[in-house]
């Protein structure tokens, strides 16, 4: 757009920002929703935009944020050219961010960054698996919402055998974890962050729990959709230490930013995720949320 863009200025043209979603979310999810009316309070016009529209004039907008494309894994190449197609600049998080953070091999370089990360065994095309002891946790380096993710004990060995073979043939790398039983009665902490309109970096804005998504070994069927059991939470202090620690090693340049966190066996919190790419955000659960999320948008809109 040539037009300089004055956000919250009442005599020029609202600011038009793309919502990205999926075919199955057109009109996003729900807890999404609730950033439209703050941002039109500060005269943003949003709009759901699906990532895989070809109808789409992604050059109409000023900001195009990543909300729920969430079935980009099954094409992954795809998504991957399509946001590295994007105006330059104009998307968030950034596309070069995206390429990173869906690929968990991140998890990799924040272990080695000295961050507390969940123990994983990777394993390749041509490695061979065995099965580690005590319960674990198998899925693929890329995916989302818990898919192909598996979990099993001792008597599982040949479900597990055959799900990493099944993720081998398709190409896919993949993770095994010792299982986190405390996620069964503590849950999973996720710590949410919007940049701050003050200085750009990431602020803490709220949490939430989550309960346990794994009920056992992965079939490689369609699986019933596991809803997700979510409660707001205060974070721990050690739990905001370890998201200060995850995010101080992550990329900067971001609008949001997810950290998940499980205590691990001593009980102080390990990091599983940190999502930067299309997390939920779960604004219903704090008072402000959606205010603070519109108020760093608007903020990157002025400074861009
Ligand atoms: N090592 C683990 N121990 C216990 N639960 C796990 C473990 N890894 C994953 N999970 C469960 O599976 C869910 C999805 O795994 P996650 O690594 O967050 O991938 P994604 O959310 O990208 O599908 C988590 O929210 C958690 O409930
Ligand atoms: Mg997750």
């Amino acid at each position: 757009m040539n037009n300089p863009l004055l956000v919250g200025d009442a005599t020029r043209a609202p600011a038009r920002v793309a919502l990205v979603t999926c075919r199955d979310l057109p009109e996003l999810e729900e807890d999404d929703r609730l950033l439209l009316a703050p941002l039109a309070e500060r005269r943003v016009t949003a709009e759901p935009v699906i990532w895989d529209d070809t109808e789409a004039d992604w050059a109409a907008y000023d900001l195009i944020v990543l909300r729920s494309p969430w079935d980009y894994f099954y094409r992954y190449d795809e998504f991957l050219t399509w946001i590295g197609r994007l105006p330059a600049g104009r998307v968030l998080n950034p596309a070069d961010v995206v390429r990173w953070n869906t690929d968990k091999r991140y998890l990799r370089e924040l272990a080695d960054a000295g961050v507390p990360v969940v123990p994983t065994q990777w394993i390749g095309a041509d490695d061979t698996f065995t099965p580690p002891a005590g319960e674990y946790v198998v899925k693929p380096a890329v995916s989302a919402g818990s898919k192909d993710t598996g979990r099993y004990g001792p008597a599982d060995a040949d479900l597990a055998l055959a799900h990493v073979q099944r993720l081998q043939q398709a190409g896919r790398l993949v993770m095994v974890q010792p299982y986190l039983p405390a996620v069964d009665t503590y849950g999973e902490t996720a710590l949410l962050h919007f940049a701050s309109p003050v200085d750009g970096r990431l602020a803490y804005s709220h949490a939430i729990r989550k309960g346990p998504m794994l009920a056992g070994p992965d079939t490689g069927t369609e699986s019933l959709y596991v809803p997700e059991a979510i409660t707001p939470r205060v974070p721990t202090e050690a739990e905001f230490e370890l998201a200060r620690q995850v995010l101080a090693a992550a990329p900067v340049n971001l609008l949001y930013a997810r950290v998940d966190v499980i205590p691990g066996p001593d009980g102080s919190p390990v990091l599983v995720e940190l999502e930067l790419t299309e997390p939920s955000v779960f604004l219903a659960y704090a008072d402000g949320a959606a205010e603070r999320f519109a108020d760093a948008i608007v903020a990157r809109l002025r400074r861009d």
